[in-house]
């Protein structure tokens, strides 16, 4: 789990001025700007010079900045690589490229050829992507997942539930993958984007499986997953109690403490100390 939070990472659709002009104000950690599936083929081009000039000038704060380019497999992928690429070297503020449908690392590889000095996230949302989950994760320029939950369905021919028993499988394949390499890992969308209570559900769901935030489409989402994927004050108190009681439990030169009747080991210590790390980031941002 990162330190900087990705709690809330808001898809804007790259070819929506209104939308990118309002993001710079919206309560989110990380946004991505797109250029594939939210913006009509019609539109490609003046999308891609539209972010590009945006992304030289706008101001978004803290705010995490991630490009979702279109497939190489496209007529887009490569002209979106080379305008990034140019945009980068003109100063233009990028923190990663999001690369849909990643099958494999060699997918990357191209990619990479063509775009130098800024971290590629996959977008995990093919069956042939998440199996190689594990390779992709540890390929060096991978910085984050993000999963593509409607995609994935789409392949599997899965129904959509509440408890999301079909996508279990991947979700937890993927986070699996990106801790073993120390990537980030951000929770697919939900769709219903004006009910708060199923989202919450579903947030609550994936920061359980140890995912660090959740993609959102809409302002009205940010607010119910910045809340889930952060500490909550009862885990920062907890937290706290945890670690003052293994230090006292240490100095009477015992290796283990127990607190309310639970045992507390160092490895504890290391998850209290990264809710605490997590909570001080997010109340630095706020
Ligand atoms: N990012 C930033 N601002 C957004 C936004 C987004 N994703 N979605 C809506 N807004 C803004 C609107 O511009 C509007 O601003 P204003 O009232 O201050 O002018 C305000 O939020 C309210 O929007 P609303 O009228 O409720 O929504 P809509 O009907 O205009 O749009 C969607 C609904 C779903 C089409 C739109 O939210 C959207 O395009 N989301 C992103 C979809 C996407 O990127 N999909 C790809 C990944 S799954
Ligand atoms: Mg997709």
């Amino acid at each position: 789990m990162s330190a900087q939070p990705y709690r809330s990472v808001l898809y804007i659709p790259g070819s929506n001025a209104r939308a990118l002009e309002k993001a710079a104000t919206l309560e989110c950690d990380a946004i991505i700007f797109d250029l594939e599936d939210a913006v009509a083929v019609t539109e490609k081009s003046n999308a891609r010079d539209q972010l590009v000039d945006v992304l030289k000038t706008r101001d978004y704060g803290a705010r995490a900045r991630i490009v979702r380019v279109n497939a190489l497999d496209t007529e887009w992928g490569r002209p979106d690589l080379l305008a990034l690429s140019q945009a980068l070297r003109e100063g233009a503020m990028i923190d990663a490229v999001l690369i849909p449908k990643v099958n494999a690392p060699a997918d990357l590889d191209k990619v990479g050829d063509l775009l130098a000095d800024v971290p590629l996230w996959a977008m995990m949302e093919t069956a042939q992507g998440v199996l190689n989950a594990a390779s992709i994760a540890a390929h060096p320029r991978v910085g984050g997942f993000v999963m593509g939950t409607n995609d994935l369905a789409k392949e599997l021919g899965s129904r959509d539930r509440p408890d999301r028993l079909p996508m279990q499988a991947g979700l937890g394949w993927c986070v699996l993958a990106a801790k073993a390499n120390g990537r980030i890992v951000i929770d697919g969308v939900y769709n219903a984007f004006r009910d708060e209570a199923g989202l919450a559900g579903e947030c609550e769901q994936g920061r359980d499986m140890g995912f660090d935030g959740k993609t959102a489409i809409h302002p009205a989402q940010l607010e119910v997953c910045n809340r889930a994927f952060a500490p909550s004050d009862a885990e920062i108190t907890l937290a706290q109690r945890q670690i003052a009681a293994y230090d006292a439990a240490q100095q009477s030169g015992q290796g283990v403490a127990v607190l309310d009747g639970k045992i507390v080991e160092n490895l504890h210590i290391v998850t209290a100390r990264r809710i605490l790390a997590r909570a001080k980031a997010i109340a630095a941002r706020n």
